[in-house]
């Protein structure tokens, strides 16, 4: 059992898509609470910031110009063991491999363009949370 918390971003091809009002019925369905939520769009420096753990992959450049294309979803999320289990509602980080009814399976084109993010630790979700949101902004 991980915590209770995780950080997730609705990425700009699923919001372009008209996928959000599905996407956040696929995540409270499956018992996530949303603690803290906003539409934005993130800046190349928030991208390259919030990325920067990625800076030396190849797909660096391809992935920051795309989180930075148009606006996302921002959320904090709430439920027991709440890494795990949204990674797998997510489904695998290339759709093609992502498991049936999965939100990556319904919702994504590819890998480079996969519809969401969700954190992959507790301790990244506490860093990623506080990223986009600040103390005022969580209601839990
Ligand atoms: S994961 O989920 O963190 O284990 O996956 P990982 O493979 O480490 O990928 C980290 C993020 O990079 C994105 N990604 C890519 N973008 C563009 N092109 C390619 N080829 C590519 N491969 C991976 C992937 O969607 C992850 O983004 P987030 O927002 O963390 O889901």
């Amino acid at each position: 059992m991980t915590g209770n918390r995780t950080f997730t971003m609705i990425k700009p091809d699923a919001v372009e898509n008209g996928h959000i009002g599905a996407i956040l019925e696929k995540i409270t369905a499956a018992g996530f609470k949303i603690i803290a939520m906003k539409y934005t769009q993130l800046s190349r420096r928030d991208a390259e910031e919030f990325y920067a753990i990625h800076k030396e992959r190849p797909f660096f450049g391809e992935l920051v110009t795309f989180m930075t294309r148009g606006p996302i979803v921002s959320a904090i999320l709430e439920k027991d063991n709440a890494v795990e289990d949204f990674r797998a509602l997510i489904g695998a980080t290339n759709p093609a491999e992502a498991a049936e009814g999965t939100i990556r399976k319904l919702f994504a084109k590819d890998i480079g363009e996969n519809a969401v993010h969700g954190s992959d630790s507790d301790e990244n979700a506490a860093i990623e949370g506080a990223f986009h949101f600040s103390g005022r902004e969580i209601y839990s």
